[in-house]
């Protein structure tokens, strides 16, 4: 096993509760699978093993964890082994060896009827390929889950004219798929998943065969959807900024391993090996670092009912120019300066708010350093960072900001003769939707 493919779980998954736990998985395609597992290949390359066995070793060694209510993105290049995961756990691949646990049960264990329990109820899929009834409509396919749960006519169409409202396409229920774009027969895709009202959604490269704009504009409305239904959602592309748009953690995956699972922001920052670093190094850290991150704290803090005089004597005493004022809950009220406190305090004035600098840039920790960046630009202060109650957190320096814009395009100017490794295109594999689906039409 891979060293670094061993660090998930430490101080990654803290809080909230485990949906999805793989420890140990291996998939071997080929004559004997369990006889290659048995070998001693711990040094072997896939291509070696394929050379000497005739088997595949599409996964191997696997082990993460995904918490409830997470965006979990599994990211590497085309035959990785992404595909074969996903499908592993729910069986719709039989894993050779590991473990699967999902909700507290052990999958593995499930006999055919619990198995197709877990994929009804439990889980949903989304794949690249939408995998939609074409002699259906859009409403027939929405309610199709719920059909084969023997849920009645009129409560199947209501939930499902719920849910494709939900995913904007209300006009579109009695048309068939072929009257739509990919990305609205995607959005029929993912209220199909949705109808159900699975814990789980298990989405396989959903975006890839859409145009960009239209990706970005899916990307979006997914993020829109998650913090609504709050699912636990797993996710497979080989686009890095798909994954570190989206992802909570992302597990990066080569050859069958996983080789390092992280935040975005640790992958970014620190990718486990060269591996990573070759697939992050054209990622932006623009689009990543957050204000959260680069944050600091003040020397002293104000609250709203001080006077001006104290407010002055702390803030010489802490050699501050500036800082920000709060409320007794830690609200941001707005900076004050010390040139600003001199005049307030020569004009006889008790009331700090009076000091208050007027057009303090104030920004949200979760704001990127892309979105930022405006911020800096307009301003002389350092920028005030709160959370989404409007609580004080910290401020950043615009020299910061501007410094790690620079820094970036200096970088991008020497990366610039060097070539870039294009992706290899996913091929185009048709999905078939779990057979049970084939029971239909
Ligand atoms: N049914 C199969 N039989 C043999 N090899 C397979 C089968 N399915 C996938 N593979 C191989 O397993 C590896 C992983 O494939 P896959 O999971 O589809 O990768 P990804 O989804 O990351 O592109 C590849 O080398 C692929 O050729
Ligand atoms: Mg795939």
């Amino acid at each position: 096993m891979n060293d670094s493919g061993g660090n998930y779980g430490q101080g990654l998954f803290q809080g909230g509760e485990i949906c999805i736990s793989v420890h140990g998985l291996w998939k071997i395609f080929g004559p004997e699978p369990e006889k290659i597992l048995n070998m001693d290949m711990s040094n072997s390359t896939k291509q070696a093993i394929l050379e000497e066995t005739g088997c595949v070793m599409a996964i191997r060694d696997v082990s993460f964890e995904v918490n409830s209510g997470e965006l979990f993105v599994i990211m590497g290049l085309s035959g990785s082994g992404k595909s074969t995961l996903i499908r592993c756990i729910l069986r719709l691949i039989e894993p050779t060896a590991g473990k699967i646990i999902i909700n507290g049960e052990d999958i593995c264990a499930y006999d055919k009827s619990q198995l197709m329990n877990l994929r009804r109820n439990t889980t949903g899929m989304i794949f690249q390929y939408f995998g939609l009834f074409p002699h259906h409509t859009v409403l027939d396919n929405v309610a199709y889950g719920l059909k084969v749960k023997g849920v009645d006519k009129e409560e199947r169409y209501a939930r499902a004219r719920e849910i494709i409202a939900k995913v904007g396409l209300r006009e579109w229920e009695s048309y068939f798929p072929s009257a739509l774009s990919g990305g609205m027969q995607q959005r029929v895709g993912i209220a199909r998943a949705l109808a159900n009202d699975p814990d789980v959604l298990l989405m396989d490269e959903p975006f890839s065969g859409l145009d960009p704009l239209i990706r970005r504009q899916m990307q979006d409305e997914l993020i829109a959807i998650q913090s609504e239904v709050q699912k636990t959602i797993l996710f497979v592309t080989h686009d890095l900024d798909e994954a570190l748009k989206l992802g909570s953690h992302i597990a990066i995956m080569r050859d069958g391993e996983i080789i390092q699972v992280g935040t975005p922001e640790e992958v970014i920052t620190a990718p486990s090996d060269d591996y990573v670093r070759s697939f992050v190094q054209d990622a932006s850290p623009a689009k990543v670092v957050t204000a959260r991150s680069i944050m600091e704290q003040p020397r002293v803090l104000l609250y709203e009912w001080q006077g001006p005089k104290t407010a002055l004597a702390l803030m010489k005493s802490n050699s501050s120019d500036e800082t920000f004022v709060v409320t007794r809950t830690g609200k941001l009220q707005g900076m004050v300066t010390i040139e600003n406190l001199i005049k307030l305090i020569k004009n006889k004035s008790n009331f700090l708010h009076e000091a208050l600098e007027p057009d303090l840039p104030v920004a949200t920790v979760d704001m990127v350093l892309e979105d930022l960046f405006p911020l800096a630009m307009a301003t002389r202060y350092p920028i005030a960072v709160v959370d989404e109650k409007g609580k004080f957190m910290g401020y950043v320096h615009t020299g910061a900001i501007l410094g790690s814009m620079i820094q970036e395009k200096e970088e991008d100017e020497s990366q610039r003769d060097e070539e870039t490794s294009g992706q290899k295109r996913e091929e185009g594999e048709i999905e078939n939707i779990e057979e049970e689906n084939s029971l239909d039409a």
